[in-house]
């Protein structure tokens, strides 16, 4: 009798042990927001000037590759440009550098002047410093407004979610100078 109480006790130390090691290898489970100290959602507006120079001594984007039919397409359709923009906030280049895009612009329209946006901005001042901002869009550049999704972020981005308006600012030959602003839920 003794010898069995032994043993079933001994098996259900083991059945403990199986399963709380099991438990915590567990794929998939339900949380509460607050474990990850998420509470009230805030919308919160960002906003700030983009520059975009394609040459010079000041060069931030650069194209990185083309189909053989982008020179002679009206659109340069298949250009695809990788950029390292810093934005400020001021329209002025030499201004309070708040933060960069880096990613991708590339032409994704055979009759209109349209990229597709896949970038990510980069904050660098103060409580957003290193937070990102994920944004995948279309930007037909003629437009005098145009809208891209948020589709995510990190840092005090986390959970993001809303949309990038983006109105050109000032064009010269070289610089492109956008001026964004972006509404963003998040925690
Ligand atoms: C490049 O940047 C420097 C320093 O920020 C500035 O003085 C110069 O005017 C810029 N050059 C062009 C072509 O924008
Ligand atoms: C932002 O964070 C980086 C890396 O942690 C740090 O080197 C930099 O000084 C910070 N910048 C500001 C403006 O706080």
């Amino acid at each position: 009798m003794a010898n069995s109480t032994k043993f079933l006790a001994s098996f259900l130390i083991f059945l403990f042990i199986t399963f709380s090691y099991a438990k915590s290898h567990t794929f998939s489970r339900t949380i509460s927001p607050s474990t990850l100290g998420l509470n009230q959602q805030k919308l919160s507006h960002l906003h700030f000037y983009f520059h975009d120079v394609i040459g010079g001594r000041n060069q931030t984007a650069v194209r990185v590759a083309a189909s053989p039919a982008t020179p002679t397409s009206p659109t340069g359709f298949g250009s695809v440009v990788m950029m390292d923009d810093p934005l400020t906030e001021q329209p002025e280049w030499g201004s309070k550098e708040v933060g960069r895009a880096q990613g991708i612009y590339a032409s994704a329209s055979q009759t209109e002047l349209s990229f597709l946006m896949v970038l990510n901005f980069v904050f660098t001042q103060g409580k957003y410093n290193g937070s990102t901002i994920s944004i995948v869009g279309r930007n037909t550049v003629a437009s005098a407004v145009r809208e891209m999704p948020v589709v995510g972020g990190s840092g005090v981005f986390r959970f993001a979610h809303g949309y990038a308006q983006a109105k050109t600012y000032a064009l010269a030959e070289l610089e492109a100078v956008v001026e964004y602003n972006v509404y963003v839920f998040h925690y």
